[in-house]
């Protein structure tokens, strides 16, 4: 691979022990993948941040690369931890974990990571534009700045987008290249949709059909920027696509020819949604995922307005997104509603098992993937009214 004379010396570790690792990890990234260079990146994104999922290992690898001099050359953010940092006590999560979760950030912090921990950094504060390089590592959010950014980014494990934050590069493989930015499935959209799970569904159902191709969809009226994240959070999760295109809505469009065609309709769309949702008195109605974004708290605080609910809700959304909720008086309704804002976490990466929680409802295709495999059981889904309003 062809490298700069900077990174060069990462490489040889003139830059220290920390640099030195973090530059093998992407040369020897860039060897599997046939990389040429490494393109210089914009900001970085890195997931494997809760201690439910990185655990004491996790841990030790932060500490011991932070204790190491490791520092990061573009603006980072982290992926959702494991609580709220304010309100965790109040949410009843375990001391013992919290424990472990603050000294996770706390390792971040020593690398110069912004405390952010969010599955959106677009909605607050890194918002790549068309063409621009970086390293993501949370699959919603690669989706979001791929297809409706335009951005570039490969799916980043955490460890490697750590490692192009330290460097300040990536590989130059992959999504990075004009060459594999091109759709080679046809989603023709027959049926209205009409709310975010509905987005869900149809983003769990192209995800499950593309099996590793890009769809580009056509035929979508009325696809928001809140519903095209849901849509590419679940496609993401359902099947593992991390760029699509539609027509007329994302800035690239750029198809195959003879790319197959599929077609979701009004069947595909009731079928989807039956495999996806099941019945029951959940224990937590979960809105959210990816975080929410203000009109969307917005949202939820209009539909719980003056109520008080039988059922635990959480709207998890990013800090600085909760205190414009704070300031705009949504939390304040959610709040007297019984419900909770909850910033820097979600409802999959924190403890809820451990919290005695075993049934969610949700209006998010991901989510909906994510809680019925943790709970073993189908989720309640639908949308904000069908469900906070039951
Ligand atoms: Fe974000 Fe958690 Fe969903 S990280 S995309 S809210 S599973």
């Amino acid at each position: 691979m062809q490298l700069s004379s900077e990174q060069q010396s990462m490489l040889e570790g003139e830059l220290g022990g920390a640099a030195r690792q973090s530059m093998e990890i992407l040369c020897a990234l860039g060897r599997i993948y046939g990389a040429r260079n490494m393109v210089p990146i914009t900001s970085a994104q890195v997931a494997g941040v809760s201690y439910k999922t990185i655990g004491d290992a996790g841990l030790e690898y932060l500490q011991d690369i932070a204790s190491a001099g490791a520092r990061v050359r573009v603006p980072t953010f982290l992926n959702p931890a494991g609580m709220d940092r304010e309100q965790w006590q109040a949410l009843k999560v375990p001391p013992a974990f919290a424990k472990k979760q603050l000294e996770i950030l706390a390792a971040f912090a020593k690398m110069g990571i912004s405390s952010t921990c969010t599955c959106t950094p677009y909605l607050v504060g890194i918002r790549p534009k068309l063409g621009e390089h970086i390293a993501w590592s949370e699959s919603s959010a690669i989706s979001f700045a791929n297809s409706v950014l335009g951005a570039r980014t490969n799916r980043e494990g955490g460890p490697s987008a750590l490692a192009a934050a330290i460097c300040g590069c990536t590989p130059n493989y992959g999504l990075h290249l004009d060459e594999n930015r091109v759709a080679n499935l046809r989603v023709l959209v027959d049926v209205e949709l009409k709310g975010m799970s509905d987005y869900g569904a149809m983003g769990a159902y192209a995800g499950e059909a593309a099996k590793g191709k890009t769809p580009a969809f056509i035929g979508v009226k009325g696809a928001t920027e809140d519903r095209l994240k849901s849509l590419g959070a679940s496609m993401a999760a359902w099947g593992s696509t991390a760029l699509y295109f539609m027509k007329g809505i994302t800035p690239e469009w750029n198809v195959a020819q003879g790319a197959e065609e599929i077609t979701f309709g009004a069947q595909e769309l009731r079928a989807m949604r039956e495999k996806m949702g099941g019945d029951g008195k959940p224990d937590i109605i979960a809105i959210g995922c990816p975080h929410a974004s203000l009109s969307e708290i917005e949202e939820v605080a209009e539909k719980v307005q003056g109520k008080k609910l039988a059922t635990k809700l959480w709207v998890c959304t990013a800090r600085k997104t909760k205190e414009a909720a704070d300031k705009a008086g949504f939390t304040r309704t959610i709040e007297q509603a019984g419900g909770n804002v909850v910033a820097d976490t979600c409802m999959v990466v924190c403890p809820l098992e451990e919290m005695g929680i075993t049934h969610a409802a949700c209006n998010s295709g991901k989510a909906a993937k994510y809680l019925t495999n943790m709970f073993k059981r189908k989720v309640v889904y639908g949308d904000v009214e069908d469900i906070v309003c039951k």
